[in-house]
């Protein structure tokens, strides 16, 4: 008979040390594996605090310059911009102004970094729509699929004129990533790729970024993002942007949806296509919000934060904390 109070099998013996720790570490976590999100506002001299998100700015054009500059030297792969016009309107026509607020700020990042960074692009119309509606409305006020489809295919080739390396189709319309696939190629962008966020859920979460970006939004968008009960959906929207061509498929939010995650990595690892994640405003509202207080311990929590993303599968991760975090990756 075994005896209780001598257990055989020890698990512990793999975490005695550091150096044991580190040696059977299943999960990594690296500066090139985080992409910072940054929002540049039209006619900004200054950057401007977003309240929402203590510590991230809507850069000035000058200022996003210096901060892309800073992802790069920090070791991060990869920034994805979203801007923030002075007007807005119901087409969102500064999203296709190739003077307009994002393209030139495309233009200024990619000259500032060369290609050190995966310059990213959010197209999607919602900051440019003063209905803060992710595409343009039929008379009854619904969004109109196929009329948005045809406005993020020349938003996107502005984007890729500009400099971008990768679009990320972020509004959650049926056939986007076709669209846009289609409309770079004809104007020889074969070599820009689509992140596509593939499986995007209507979430609270999104809150503070709807001040960041200054969001016209009124109700919700549930009749396109993806409703949070749902995780086969996923896979379906997910097999149909690979179908259609993106090179690498996002799940947003992360935190509340890792299962969601975990699940798509599984279906495109089979796929061969990397998956990304974004880790949202209001998953960064909350732990800062908490650490504010004192009630967490602020870097050990972004740690384990953008460690559980990764082992649910994700290999790249857009967070608010990537150059913070690939600092402190690389002074640990
Ligand atoms: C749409 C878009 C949103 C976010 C990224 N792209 C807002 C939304 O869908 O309502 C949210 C990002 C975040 O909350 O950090 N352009």
């Amino acid at each position: 008979m075994s005896d209780l109070l001598r257990p055989v099998v020890r698990p512990r013996r793999l975490r005695t040390t550091a150096a044991m720790r580190d040696l059977v570490a299943e999960t990594t976590l690296e500066p090139r594996q985080l992409v910072l999100p940054m929002f540049v506002r039209e006619g900004a001299s200054e950057p401007t605090p977003i309240s929402t998100m203590p510590g991230v700015v809507q850069h000035s054009r000058d200022s996003l310059r210096k901060a892309a500059a800073e992802a790069a030297e920090a070791g991060l792969r990869g920034v994805m911009l979203f801007g923030v016009p002075e007007t807005k309107d119901a087409l969102g026509s500064g999203a296709t102004d190739p003077d307009g607020i994002l393209n030139v700020a495309l233009a200024d990042v990619a000259a500032e970094v060369g290609d050190a960074l995966v310059v990213m692009s959010d197209v999607c119309l919602d900051e440019f729509t003063d209905h803060g509606h992710c595409g343009v409305l039929t008379p009854e006020g619904v969004v109109d699929n196929d009329a948005t489809l045809a406005r993020y295919a020349e938003m996107a080739v502005q984007h890729a004129r500009a400099g971008a390396g990768l679009v990320g189709p972020s509004g959650m319309m049926d056939g986007q990533v076709a669209v846009i696939r289609e409309a770079l190629d004809a104007a020889g962008h074969t070599d820009v790729g689509i992140l596509a966020y593939s499986v995007k859920y209507a979430s609270a979460f999104y809150g503070p970024f709807r001040e960041a970006v200054d969001s016209a939004l009124q109700g919700d968008r549930r009749t396109y993002q993806q409703d949070g009960r749902n995780a086969r959906e996923a896979v379906r929207e997910l097999l149909l942007d690979i179908d259609e061509g993106a090179d690498i498929v996002m799940v947003k939010p992360a935190l509340a949806y890792l299962d969601v995650l975990r699940q798509v990595a599984d279906v495109a690892a089979e796929q061969g296509v990397p998956v990304a994640a974004y880790n949202i405003s209001g998953e960064y509202a909350m732990l800062e919000a908490a650490a504010a207080n004192g009630w967490i311990d602020r870097e050990p929590a972004i740690l384990e934060t953008l460690t559980s993303i990764r082992r649910a599968g994700a290999d790249m991760i857009l967070t608010y904390w990537a150059t913070e975090a690939a600092r402190l990756l690389r002074d640990a």
